[in-house]
């Protein structure tokens, strides 16, 4: 059971630190609705078109898509009515002139933000786990081939479909995608420290135990 108003709340973090993971288990536990900005983007590339094919460029490179494309989308999914009791944004903002935006588009709207869960994890540890990453191309469900695999080898439990890897889950392009991230992302950690929004978690712990500590943490401080 949520707190009265919005309960608006971002995941922070290196890329593979688990964070769609932990919105699955957030939105189930708290009916949260997750905006996921690559799973926007990867759906703009699905879509086609020139941006389509402009996002496609910079995803499979694991650069940053400029920012007007992405914060236009974040903002047009915001205004939803179903995003008028809070938002959990996996993957946004990733640079400091996104926070910027989050912050006056949120105070348009009387709104500020809960908090920020940082997943604070080890190198090795992200890169073990998106080189072994497999996503469902029907449903989008995710597993890893030795941490969470699916029953039945390349097939997913939910729907049955075929199970993936993603472009930018390569060697090279998830270096870069860790190099994009120390580059322009993780100085938001300071930034919502000063602010007193952070709250940090163990990103390397197994998904279910971690899920135990952010809940604890959310009913130690009273958010939910
Ligand atoms: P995006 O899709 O956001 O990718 P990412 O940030 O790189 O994050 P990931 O989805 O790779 O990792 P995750 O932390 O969600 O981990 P997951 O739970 O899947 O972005 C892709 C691209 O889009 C970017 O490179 C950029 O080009 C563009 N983009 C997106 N947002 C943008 C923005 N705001 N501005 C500009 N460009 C943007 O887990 C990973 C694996 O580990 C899975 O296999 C999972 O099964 C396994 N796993 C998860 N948790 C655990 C655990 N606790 N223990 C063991 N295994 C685990």
């Amino acid at each position: 059971m949520m707190k009265k108003g919005p309960f608006d709340l971002v995941l922070l973090g290196p890329p593979g630190a688990g964070k769609g993971t932990q919105a699955a288990y957030l939105a189930k536990a708290y009916g949260l609705l997750h905006i996921s900005t690559g799973d926007m983007l990867r759906q703009a590339v699905k879509d086609g078109g020139v941006t389509g094919l402009e996002v496609k460029r910079y995803m499979e490179a694991g650069e940053l898509v400029p920012d007007d494309i992405v914060t236009k989308s974040v903002v047009e999914r915001m205004g939803k009515p179903d995003a008028s009791s809070g938002v959990m944004l996996d993957g946004y903002p990733r640079n400091s002139a996104q926070a910027g935006t989050l912050d006056e588009s949120l105070s348009e709207e009387g709104r500020e933000l809960a908090t920020v869960l940082y997943f604070n994890t080890p190198e090795e540890v992200v890169i073990q786990r998106l080189s072994g990453r497999r996503v469902c191309k029907q449903c989008g469900k995710n597993y890893h081939v030795t941490n969470m695999p699916s029953a039945k080898e390349g097939v997913c439990d939910i729907c049955g479909g075929e199970l993936i890897q993603r472009k930018d889950d390569n060697i090279d392009t998830i270096k870069n995608r860790l190099n994009v991230y120390k580059d322009n992302t993780a100085d938001l950690i300071s930034y919502y420290r000063k602010k007193g929004k952070l709250m940090e978690v163990d990103g390397g712990l197994p998904a279910g135990e971690l899920f135990e500590q952010i809940d604890a943490l959310f009913k130690r401080e009273g958010l939910i």
